[in-house]
Order: structure tokens, then sequence, then C-alpha cells
């Protein structure tokens, strides 16, 4: 059942905007301790999109991204799929009730044990793209249905999976795909990732036309069984961003697609990145005098290592605004770092910003992805608490379009 109480979320009135939301978290739950608020609205706002812009792409939520509890409720209630890479995804996403064939443990690489586990609670679809990783599972799940996973990268991405994982498109896939055959395994499809996010569209053009070669080349050698193309994540999720020319592309490329073939795909931070808002209090402040010029150094409850590893990983550079009335206006030269004693900790540097007082809240819009994932108690900071929350509108807005989406295929809690 889809209720306030099984998603955890607080409900607010609509006339409250996400300042008030913060403002009312901090007077009653939060003294200082970092936090996110999570808008459940966004995430069914995204989903809502998808299914409108690409129909016919069946979306794996790739939990890696977020795992929190109520992001895997939510998008179990609206029936997508997950992409889960561990024992542990998989058993969390079980755990809401999502029925196995709804999940690909779309991990390349896969821990023997995690193999076994997937055997056991009977997740049969997952990717492969190795020889040794088909001798694997040929030992431990001949049962498995193999996604053959092919390198197809972006030119334009700033995490590129092609370093790590994907065969070669051409001779090695065929490779694959004859062993697949001779080892007596399902060959299900096919797979790609064009990196993080996709900085060119076309990329998704040409792992669909990879794609299909190799189905076409699977089919002539008796792999009858062969249904499906996946073409992973990429999708930007930020607030302001959209997947429509993502959808133009992806929707031309897959229009002469036989329909007894199936499109999925594993988007992560696209239904995640807006979603979450986090609000550190600053505690600390110094001005530093360097190379004879003034550097404000901030020090907030939160770090690279609880929220920012984008951050620490230079991939992204989020700026900071305050809950505080009125607005500052003149800028300086500072720098915010997180609370742990370690110097990497360190949230931007040398950027222009308005200044913040001890006791001021920063807030961080965009922060869903990647974030709270990776975080770690290092050196006794724990990761922010999340405070899932809906307006009064929109939770009759959520709850009838959930209701309204196919009973058959609902998720069985
Ligand atoms: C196999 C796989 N699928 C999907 C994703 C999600 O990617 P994104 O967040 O760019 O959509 C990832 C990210 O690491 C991944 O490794």
């Amino acid at each position: 059942m889809f209720t306030i109480n099984s998603i955890g979320a607080k409900v607010f009135e609509d006339t409250m905007d996400d300042f008030d939301i913060i403002k009312s978290i901090i007077d009653t739950d939060s003294k200082e301790d970092p936090f996110y608020i999570l808008d459940v609205a966004d995430i069914v706002e995204k989903h809502r999109n998808w299914i409108t812009k690409m129909p016919r792409v069946f979306p794996h939520y790739a939990i890696k991204c977020n795992s929190h509890a109520t992001v895997i409720k939510v998008l179990a209630d609206m029936n997508t799929g997950f992409d889960c890479a561990s024992e542990q995804e998989i058993e969390q996403v079980l755990t809401h009730g999502v029925s196995p064939e709804r999940i690909i443990f779309a991990n390349p690489t896969k821990l023997p044990a995690h193999i076994r586990f997937a055997k056991k609670v009977n997740v049969r679809m997952t990717t492969a793209d190795s020889e040794s990783e088909l001798l694997k599972i040929k030992d431990l799940f001949p049962e498995a249905k193999i996604v053959i996973r092919i390198r197809c990268d972006a030119k334009v991405t700033q995490v590129c999976f092609g370093t790590k994982f994907g065969c070669d498109p051409n001779e090695e896939a065929v490779g694959l795909i004859r062993l697949t055959k001779s080892l007596g395994l399902t060959l299900h499809g096919f797979s790609f990732h064009v990196g993080s996010p996709c900085g060119e569209i076309a990329a998704y053009s040409r792992g669909i036309a990879a794609c299909k070669r190799l189905i076409a080349f699977a089919k002539t050698i008796g792999c009858n069984e062969v249904q499906m193309i996946d073409i992973g994540g990429g999708f930007p999720g930020d607030t302001g961003t959209d997947i429509d020319q993502f959808a133009a592309v992806i929707n031309e490329a897959i229009e002469d697609i036989d329909s007894s073939i199936k499109i999925i795909s594993e988007p992560g931070q696209y239904y995640v990145s807006s979603a979450f808002t986090l609000a550190s209090c600053l505690h600390t402040k110094k001005t530093l005098l360097r190379e004879e010029k003034l550097i404000k150094m901030y020090y907030i409850t939160c770090g690279v290592y609880s929220s920012f590893i984008d951050e620490l990983l230079k991939l992204k550079s989020r700026i900071p605004v305050t809950l505080c009335v009125p607005e500052r206006c003149e800028t300086f030269a500072s720098s915010v770092f997180g609370p742990t004693c370690d110097s990497l900790d360190c949230i931007l540097k040398d950027v222009l910003l308005p200044e913040f007082e001890i006791g001021d809240w920063l807030v961080w819009k965009d922060m869903g992805a990647y974030s709270i994932a990776a975080a770690c108690p290092f050196n006794g900071f724990l990761p922010p608490s999340v405070f899932p929350f809906v307006r009064k509108r929109q939770w009759t807005e959520i709850t009838e379009f959930i209701n309204s989406l196919p009973r058959s295929e609902k998720n069985t809690d």
C-alpha cells in the first residue's frame, strides 16, 4: 500500500517552499546536524516524465545512485525495475516486495557469493562482458539470463565506464555470444552504458545500432531467446535539465526494432538528483591572509566523506545559498570545508561567495545522486539524515497517478 506512513514522509502545506520546510525541520528536529529534505513529488514527476517521453523504454533504477528506502519504495510502487550490483542491493530491493523479474543484476564482474545469492532469490537477468564471467555463471547459476555488456562510450562524459567494463562490440562480443551458446547458457540480450552523465546523446544511437547487429547475429546461430536491449544510464537529473533530446534520439533509434525486443534502461541520477536538498550548519569561520589576499574559510557540519564525494573527485562544484534573509550581495574569495580533521575534506576552494556567519544554514540543491550513497562515518561524523516530504495538494496528485498505473505490474507488498 502506498501511504504517507509507508514512505515515511511528512506532509506540509502547499504554501511552504523548500526553505520554509528546512526551517521547520531545524526548529523541530535538527538543532545543528546536517540533513536532506527529499521531495517525493519530484521523483514521481520524473517517472511521469520518463514514461511520457520514452514509453517503450522500461526504466530499471540504478540503486547504487541513492538507495534510501523512500526512493526505492516510491519507485517500486510506480512499477519501475531496478538495477542492482551486489547481494546487498538485491536484498534491499526485494524487501520492498519487488519481484525478481524486475531486477537486473547489472554488475559484469560479480562476486561468486553474490551470484549464489541471486540464484537463491531467482534474480536471473545478469550482465557479463568476459569469458571468465560466463564460465563463473555457468558454474554457479546456469539458469541465469545472460546480458552481454558492450563498450559504447559517449565522446563527452565525466565518468567513462568503458575503461572498466564492456567488451568490444565487434569480434569480442561475437566470441562471447558463441561461448554463451556453446556453454548452454541463455542469451537474453545486450547492454551498454555511455558514461555518467552523458554529454554526447548520439552515443545511445551507436549503442542501440550495435545491439541490433548483435541480436541479428545471435539469432543466426540459434540464440532464439535473445529479446532485450538495455541502454544503461547517463540521463541528467539536476534542476532545470530535461531528457527531451535524449528521448528524441533514443525513440528514433528504437523505432524499427521488432516489438518482441524489450528495451530497458538503468537511470540513476535522473530519478534522484533534484529531489534531494541538503542543509548544513556553519559552525566555524576564519579569515586567512594568503599572498596578500584575504580568504574566508568556512567549516560546516558535513563534507566530502558524508555528502560531497563528487567535489572530492572534482566532478562537481556546487554553490550553496543561505537560509538567511536579506541576501548578502557582496562576494569574497572563500573556501568551504567539511567537519573532519582531513585537509582533503574541502568542498569549495577559492570561490567567490557572499559573506556567511557562524550559525548560518547553507542549502545545497541537486544533492540526490552519489551523495549519501557514498557516505561514510569517517572521523565519527555520521552521514546526514533524510526527511522525506510531500505537500498536501501534491499528495492527492501522486496517489491518483500511482493508482492510474497498470495494476497487473504492481508491486507485491
Ligand atoms: C551499470 C550501471 N548502470 C546504471 C548506472 C547509473 O548511471 P547514471 O546515474 O549515470 O544514470 C551506473 C552508474 O554507475 C552503472 O554502473
